[in-house]
């Protein structure tokens, strides 16, 4: 288990001498709220708001200087005058398509199936689409639905994303991980897991996978290993699931890949998709693709979105409309491109990675002991260092050098130290990075002096 860190000592302490009786113990509460999956996301924030003046190296959120409320009544006209002009609907359809109880399945379908054939070159149906409470609604209903029974466990590229994990915790649904590695996926590993859980008798449902500047390794496949991986998905009768919500922000010239749903021509892919970082996270609109077709109990056959509409139905009931109809207006008013949407913020976020990581050529000497990879795009850089890095060195960052950073430790699910930290580049400024690696760079100068055996060591440098 991950050591909590301070200011989760300090809470925790500070509850303990509480004289209230206590109603309940968390051992009486389903496992998942007591699982450091679950802890992860507040930690790191209570961190960064114990922290308010540290230059935050942490946050993978969107460039705030972006946001602007007044397009928000711009977009719901938009969509309101889309409902009326294109759609046909009347005053009264309008507004209760706006202010009542909705269509489970979503009120943007249809746009959002324009954006994924503008953007990505994918042919859907919009009726395989359910618009969901952020793309982490879409990650619970696809892991609700697929955990049918005991054996089943879900394979995830790891490191992996902590609110996969988190959401797995919910439903009871093992994680194992697959090597990340530099190509994206280690195929070999992935059929090694797939090969050693079925032989435990055990049924792997799907692989969680994220090609394009993946959180937190920053790490994409390439054309050749897109293609393979669908192979492999096609010949173990694996299913897929294909996270995407950096995609949009390439840092070169290469420009993007297709993703692995524009590729799939076997339904192998479920594709789960974001608003949070294309238009607004505050929204909190996202969405999954699900064509897979299922056979129901009564012989008729539809898309397992159908199904995970059936679960929506019992946890969120349906997304804002108020919310998508924002997101609505904001496709329309950029002909359903979201890559005609984000010139700037794809500008910008290039400006800053490349900014991290000459900066940190420029702190750090090559064929030293601090190493770095390149990202192609994306918000995350990954930093290895010959000492192991915890919560407690975070705690100790933030409060004696004033910068913030994640510890790679929260992205693998083994309590494991591990000799890494994940730098965002999303939410700063140049001058913030230039602030923050120097004060990361002073740090590691100082951990690196510490006398031998004073420091953690033996994590693994993944
Ligand atoms: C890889 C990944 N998937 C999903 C999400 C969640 O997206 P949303 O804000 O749409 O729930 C995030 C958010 O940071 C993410 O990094």
């Amino acid at each position: 288990m991950r050591r909590p860190g301070r200011g989760a000592a300090a809470a925790h302490a500070d509850r303990r001498l509480t004289v209230e009786p206590v109603d309940l113990t968390v051992a009486a509460l389903h496992a998942s709220v007591d699982d450091p999956a679950l802890n992860s996301m507040n930690f790191l924030n209570e961190v960064a708001q114990h922290y308010p003046d540290a230059v935050s190296l942490a946050a993978g959120r969107p460039y705030e200087e972006f946001f602007d409320a007044g397009v928000l009544h711009t977009y719901l006209d938009t969509f309101r005058r889309h409902l009326a002009d294109d759609l046909g609907l009347s005053p009264v359809q309008v507004d209760r398509t706006l202010l009542q109880y909705g269509r489970t399945k979503g009120v943007v379908h249809h746009l959002i199936a324009r954006n994924l054939a503008v953007d990505e070159g994918i042919t859907v149906d919009p009726e395989t689409i359910v618009v969901t409470v952020g793309c982490q609604e879409a990650m619970f209903l696809v892991l609700r639905a697929l955990r049918a029974g005991p054996r089943d466990v879900l394979l995830a590229v790891a490191p992996t994303y902590v609110g996969l994990t988190g959401a797995a915790r919910l439903v009871d649904l093992p994680v194992r991980p697959v090597t990340g590695g530099p190509d994206g996926i280690d195929l070999a590993d992935l059929r090694e897991q797939l090969r050693r859980a079925r032989a435990e008798g055990l049924r792997p449902r799907a692989c969680y996978v994220m090609p394009d500047f993946a959180n937190p390794s920053g790490v994409s496949m390439d054309l050749a290993q897109r293609r393979r991986l669908l192979d492999l998905a096609a010949e173990e009768e694996l299913l897929l699931l294909e996270d995407n919500p950096y995609g949009l922000f390439p840092a070169g010239t290469a420009g993007r890949l297709p993703t692995l749903k524009a590729l799939d021509t076997r339904r192998r892919v479920v594709y789960l998709g974001s608003f949070a970082k294309t238009v607004l996270p505050g929204a909190r609109v996202g969405y999954v693709v699900a064509d897979q077709r299922v056979a129901a109990s009564d012989g008729t056959v539809g898309p397992l979105a159908d199904q995970l509409a059936k679960i929506k139905s019992m946890v969120t009931v349906n997304t804002s409309p108020i919310a998508q109809a924002v997101v609505g207006g904001a496709l329309l008013a950029h002909d359903c491109s979201l890559v005609a949407a984000t010139v700037r913020e794809r500008a910008a976020y290039a400006r800053n990675l490349r900014h991290m990581v000459d900066g940190l050529a420029r702190r750090f000497p090559a064929g030293g002991p601090v190493r770095w990879n390149v990202p192609a795009g994306g918000f995350f850089v990954v930093v290895t260092v010959p000492f192991g890095v915890d919560d407690s060195l975070l705690h100790r960052s933030a409060r004696e050098y004033g910068v913030l950073w994640t510890p790679m430790a929260h992205f693998y699910d083994d309590g494991a130290t591990v000799n890494a930290l994940r730098l965002s580049v999303s939410a700063v400024t140049p001058d913030q990075i230039d602030l923050g690696l120097d004060r990361l760079a002073a740090l590691v100068t100082d951990e690196l002096a510490e006398p031998a055996g004073s420091v953690i060591s033996g994590g693994a440098a993944r």
